[in-house]
């Protein structure tokens, strides 16, 4: 079987190292670019800084600051309509996920004919599509440490109408470079970075048991999912208790954008359910709400990751002696649970979701593309006492 890995943007991690934004866009001949961000980013005082620094190096900034969570498509006609204006060579986006996703989506809109829903998919079927023309040029800086949208080829938007979060994907939406500056994420409150260090989390667990990964097994990407993993076990909790302890946001960081390389084989049950959940009940916790089911998705895959599973059980320091492969998969659904405790994870009826949504939130799953390329796909009734479970919490 063949593997093939290919990381197209440009990676700068460390502290401080969003203060070489303006050379690097100035090196690429940029003399006008649009800064996507929101508002609580610009509140924060992250924004101004940055600003600074590209016209100092004699770039003008055209600033959009209206992005919301989960981007509504609304956001993406209204920033992509700015940006026709203005004409920009290139983005930057400063935030989290859906400023990152904000601007590949925009960038896509108006490099291209037709509307962004011509590209976009819901979850029911992997497209891997290329525009018809090239994108421009995309810097981005993740304040968040999560989502690892600053590497990956995908933006997910949020169509209000059809109550559906549908993903748009291209080698072309991969950043050019991406700064990723622990330094931006200190003023993170625990809860934000708890709930985004598990998204990481979980796309770093999933990327040992992915719909692809199972069928194109590869060394190469479990050694980044199994880091991820370490890292979060290791740092997410001193991020948490001290938002300036800078080795942990500096993990924190790394383990982000290694989940998202680790999950090139594609994701599992703990993100199709997750957005089902945020879907139908309309909750904007995309963190909390993957990493609530992915205890339950570790358990029922363990036959299928029987060697990537005593690694993953290895970092949780379970004790393997004699235990199947099916007790160790037990016990790991347990110890992941018994770490959300510390990391103060809320149950999903605390996150607002109600049983009474089973039903839609079931077909909503069964429709997900990762679903559809399960090896082994969860029945209705094994769904609903995992969403059961987790609304216990
Ligand atoms: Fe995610």
């Amino acid at each position: 079987m063949e593997y093939t890995f290919e990381v197209p943007t440009r990676i700068t991690v460390g502290e401080g190292c969003s203060g070489h934004l303006g050379s690097s866009v100035a090196s690429a001949g940029a003399k006008r670019v649009m800064c996507i961000f929101d508002r609580g980013v610009e509140a924060a005082g992250i924004i101004d800084p940055i600003i600074s620094g590209l016209e100092a190096s004699s770039i003008e900034v055209i600033r959009y600051n209206g992005v919301l969570p989960d981007p509504p498509m609304e956001v993406i006609d209204e920033c992509s309509s700015l940006a026709l204006d203005v004409n920009p060579d290139a983005f930057v986006a400063v935030g989290g996920g859906s400023s990152i996703d904000t601007a590949k989506a925009v960038n896509a809109n108006v490099s291209n004919p037709g509307t962004l829903k011509d590209h976009a998919i819901n979850l029911n079927g992997l497209k891997v599509l290329p525009f018809e023309n090239p994108l421009k040029p995309m810097f981005m800086l993740p304040t968040t440490a999560g989502t690892g949208s600053e590497i990956s080829p995908s933006a997910i938007v949020t169509d209000k109408e059809m109550k559906l979060k549908v993903s748009v994907m291209s080698p072309d939406l991969v950043p050019t470079m991406a700064f990723i500056d622990p330094a931006l994420t200190t003023g993170l409150p625990p809860h934000i970075t708890a709930s985004t260090g598990l998204d990481a989390f979980s796309h770093a667990v999933e990327g040992l048991m992915g719909g692809l990964a199972i069928f194109t097994p590869s060394p190469m990407r479990d050694s980044f999912a199994l880091t991820a993993i370490e890292l979060v076990l290791r740092s997410l909790i001193p991020a948490m208790n001290d938002g300036k302890n800078m080795k942990a946001r500096t993990d924190m960081s790394y383990a982000a954008f290694m989940s998202i390389l680790g999950a090139h084989g594609g994701l599992s049950m703990g993100h199709t359910i997750g957005h089902a959940i945020g879907e139908v009940c309309g909750i904007h916790n995309h963190g909390f709400l993957c990493a609530s089911i992915l205890p339950f998705n570790v358990e029922y895959m363990a036959e299928f990751i029987p060697v990537q599973l005593s690694k993953l059980a290895s970092l949780l320091k379970i004790d393997t002696a004699g235990k199947s492969v099916a007790e160790t998969g037990t016990a790991a659904k347990q110890a992941i649970k018994d770490f959300y405790r510390e990391c103060g994870v809320p149950s999903l009826r605390e996150m607002g979701m109600s049983l009474s949504d089973t039903k839609e939130i079931i077909r909503h799953t069964t429709s997900g593309t990762w679903y559809l390329l399960a090896p082994k796909k969860p029945s209705e009734d094994e769904i609903t006492g995992w969403l059961e479970e987790a609304y216990a919490g």
